[in-house]
């Protein structure tokens, strides 16, 4: 038998496109999606020449403490907060992500999430399937315009922008606050204008978090900065659990000090904080704004196409296009 190099996959994905490895790899599917603990993770890592994970798979030193051969992490998503990027650049690890190919579908359902949040669909739907529904009323159900409105938008990554540039259809002005404001023909293309985050917080209709966890922006939005927020403003998080103080921002839409919020990630989950999930006036969804089939396809070939290129095949071959660490290539 031929030595081919080993990919491993820890979760199903589509078997068609992961096809496109089995010519020069010897490929293993995980045939259930599951979080691995850390030991399982470094014994599926051991002998293997490249992995393809998600944003449950957390590995860092000690999962690759016997992963002699790896050369790439390929990660499905963006944001790679689950990987330690300097653990694998200290291994001469190449780490890639999946940017671009979900910017859109994630805009789209930042948008579905503030619509729903402004006009309470969530809490409406339960309404309804509760039986509740005996007649319809002029006064029942007002939420509120978004036009005319400020939408907010902390951090203006690819994604902020693409959010950004449906605002236009919605007659809403677009402030936006990022650590380096974006060039001038960026911020026309999505007509937005740079303030500083005080200025962000205190004048967003609806703020949009947009911007990838780190250790700096681990509960950037707290309750100091949900105080600065108006009474009437709505939170969305489409970005990563943990930027928001969940406990915070429970008491600050309790207390009505916020009119509302739409997450769709949140600190330690698949756990949510259970003071979100007795409140009306916050849409809750599981982590599940790049989820459409184009999307997750799209974001299955990037995978690959960087694993392919890594090892010298496709078209991109010596020269994997999403490299998070390119010191190493
Ligand atoms: C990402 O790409 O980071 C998303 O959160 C996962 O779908």
């Amino acid at each position: 038998m031929t030595d081919k190099p080993r990919v491993w996959v820890s979760r199903p994905t589509f078997p068609g496109i992961i096809a496109r490895l089995e010519p020069h790899f010897q490929v293993t599917v995980e045939a259930e999606e599951r979080k691995f603990s850390q030991s399982e993770l470094a014994a599926r890592l051991a002998g293997q020449d490249a992995v393809i994970v998600g944003l449950k798979d957390r590995i860092g030193a000690a999962e690759i403490g016997a992963a002699e051969r790896l050369r790439i992490v390929a990660n499905l998503g963006v944001g790679y907060d689950n990987i330690d990027l300097d653990a694998m650049s200290a291994a001469g690890i190449a780490v890639s992500n999946t940017a671009d190919v979900l910017n859109e579908s994630v805009a789209d359902y930042t948008w579905a999430l503030l619509l729903g949040a402004a006009r309470r669909m969530g809490a409406a739907e339960r309404w309804l399937r509760a039986g509740h529904w005996q007649a319809t009323e002029f006064k029942a159900w007002l939420g509120s315009d978004v036009r005319g409105r400020t939408l907010g938008i902390l951090g203006m990554g690819r994604i902020g922008q693409a959010i950004a540039r449906r605002a236009l259809g919605f007659g809403m002005p677009v402030i936006y606050h990022n650590r380096t404001p974006l060039p001038e023909a960026d911020e026309r293309g999505c007509n937005a204008r740079h303030v500083d985050k005080q200025q962000l917080l205190r004048e967003s209709d609806f703020l949009v978090l947009a911007l990838p966890l780190t250790t700096q922006t681990r509960h950037a939005v707290g309750a100091a900065e949900l105080a600065q927020m108006k009474p009437t403003a709505m939170l969305i998080n489409i970005a990563r659990g943990g930027i928001v103080d969940d406990a915070a921002l429970a008491t600050a839409l309790r207390e009505r000090r916020l009119a509302g919020a739409a997450l769709d990630v949140f600190e330690g989950e698949p756990k949510v904080h259970p003071g979100l999930l007795t409140l009306d006036n916050v849409v809750l969804s599981p982590h599940i704004a790049s989820a459409t089939t184009e999307t997750r396809r799209a974001m299955t070939s990037v995978a690959v196409d960087n694993v392919l290129a890594m090892f010298g095949h496709g078209p991109q071959a010596g020269r994997p296009p999403n490299i998070l660490n390119p010191n190493v290539l």
